[in-house]
């Protein structure tokens, strides 16, 4: 004599840890995003080279361009001298935007997975404004 409900039971259990590992992920499905890089002006880079190193550009693109802005509106300062010692002109629309054409896919997937929101775009045009000549 067996008990059937027992059975069911125990294979539901069974099964429960088996697959646990699976379900469990499914909470963490998001995956950390890949910024795209893929625009017609980076495609065109030789070297496919940001203004400073990627590690930089990760962790200190934030402080880099309100330096920029800074320079640029308080020291009437245009140009910057990066860590190659090649000169950049300092400017978000001219400049970072030029070659990340891409802000969704850009910028924004990571800011969206961060959960930051900055403000710039309530001022300056996005690459897609640009191009639409709004
Ligand atoms: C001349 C074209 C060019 C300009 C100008 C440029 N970038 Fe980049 N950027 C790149 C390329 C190419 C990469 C990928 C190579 C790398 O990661 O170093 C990159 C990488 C990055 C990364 C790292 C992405 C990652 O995968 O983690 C960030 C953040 C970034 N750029 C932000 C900016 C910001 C902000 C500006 C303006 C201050 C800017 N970039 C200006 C070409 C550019
Ligand atoms: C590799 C991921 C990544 C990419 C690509 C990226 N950012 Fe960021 N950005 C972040 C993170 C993370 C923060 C928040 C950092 C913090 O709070 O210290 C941030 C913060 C910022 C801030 C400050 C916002 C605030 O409210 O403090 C600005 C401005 C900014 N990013 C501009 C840009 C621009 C412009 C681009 C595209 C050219 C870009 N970022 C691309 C990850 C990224
Ligand atoms: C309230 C409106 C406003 C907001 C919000 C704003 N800016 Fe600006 N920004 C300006 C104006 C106006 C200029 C001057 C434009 C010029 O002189 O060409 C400027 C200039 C700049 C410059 C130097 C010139 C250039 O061509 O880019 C940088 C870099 C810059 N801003 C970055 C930022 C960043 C990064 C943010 C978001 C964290 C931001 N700004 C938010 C209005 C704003």
């Amino acid at each position: 004599m067996y008990d059937a409900n027992k059975i069911l039971i125990g294979l539901a259990i069974f099964l429960g840890l088996m697959t646990y590992p699976v379900w469990s992920g499914l909470g963490r499905a998001v995956q950390a995003p890949k910024p795209e890089i893929d625009t017609p002006i980076i495609q065109k880079m030789p070297e496919k080279k940001c203004v400073e190193n990627t590690h930089f550009m990760k962790t200190t693109h934030m402080q880099l361009i309100n330096e920029w802005r800074d320079d640029a509106l308080r020291k009437g300062e245009r140009e910057y001298t990066n860590a190659r010692g090649e000169k950049v002109l300092m400017s978000l629309q001219l400049t970072c935007m030029n070659c990340h054409s891409n802000k969704d896919k850009f910028c924004d997937s990571c800011h969206n997975y961060a959960g930051v929101n900055p403000y710039c775009w309530d001022c300056h045009l996005t690459p897609k404004q640009m191009k639409e000549g709004i």
